[in-house]
């Protein structure tokens, strides 16, 4: 089979939460998706369940590592397109998220390092295959980065920078189309680690989510920011 005409999206974070679900959704459409996440075991469990005839390259790594980045980007090299980077990865910080003056400054300098300087350095090192194809870029946000909420000021600071950073990208770079995309709050690790003891079962999964994604990939909304909750999904 010719596998050279298949998409290829890489997904950050994809050994859990919605990461994981936009890559198991990506290879039911037939992508080939390169994924990362610093365990190793738990990113290739999620790569051998991913459903999809697609494919998962496991890449396991922190994204703020350069050497991370590098081997990243030699992976969607080898696969010889790039149509969508999806950046899920990010870190909640001290949890559950303290107020300001409590707030180590080391872990405020690691949500910025993270959250925002990793996604953009990544996007940097992969936007030559991505512009070659006209591609998409998904970069998730919060609602704590356009509101202040007690406690989430470092990791809605450092998302609120990522914002900014991919409206810049996006007026760097018409030919591409960019998103930043609030999915809302799931019943994750990463919620749950900022809301210990509270019962999420009434938050979305990150499977009902990914279709957000997948709209914002394959549809013909123009760049911008959107929320994920009420956007219409792509048939399957
Ligand atoms: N859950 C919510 O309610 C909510 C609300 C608004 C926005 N968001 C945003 O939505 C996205 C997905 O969140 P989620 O709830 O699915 O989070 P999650 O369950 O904590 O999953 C995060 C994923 O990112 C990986 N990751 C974390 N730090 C990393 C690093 N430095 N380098 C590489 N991979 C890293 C994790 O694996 P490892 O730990 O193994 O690295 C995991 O695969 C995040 O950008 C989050 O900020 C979430």
């Amino acid at each position: 089979m010719d596998t050279s005409t298949m998409p290829v999206a890489l997904v950050t974070g994809a050994s859990r939460g919605l990461g994981r679900a936009v890559a198991h959704a990506l290879t039911v459409r037939g992508y080939r998706v390169v994924a990362d996440g610093r365990d190793p075991a738990a990113l290739a469990r999620a790569a051998a369940s991913a459903p999809g005839p697609g494919t998962v390259t496991a890449v396991p790594g922190d994204q703020a590592d350069p050497a991370h980045r590098r081997a990243l980007g030699e992976a969607v090299r080898a696969l010889g397109r790039l149509d969508a980077m999806v950046a899920c990865a990010a870190a909640l910080g001290v949890a559950p998220p303290p107020r300001l003056e409590d707030h180590p400054a080391a872990d405020l300098e690691r949500l910025f390092a993270v959250n925002a300087v990793a996604p953009v350095a990544m996007l940097a090192r992969v936007l030559p295959q991505l512009e070659a194809a006209g591609g998409r870029v998904v970069l998730m946000t919060s609602d704590a980065a356009v509101a202040a909420y007690e406690g989430w000021g470092g990791y809605g600071a450092s998302k609120a920078a990522l914002e900014l950073l991919t409206a810049v990208v996006a007026v760097e770079h018409p030919s591409l189309r960019v998103y930043a995309l609030d999915p809302g709050e799931m019943d994750t690790a990463m919620l749950r680690a900022a809301m210990p003891g509270e019962d999420l079962s009434d938050r979305a999964a990150p499977d009902d989510v990914a279709p957000a994604v997948v709209r914002l990939l394959e549809g013909d909304l123009p760049g911008g920011r959107y929320i994920a909750a009420g956007m219409p999904a792509v048939p399957a």
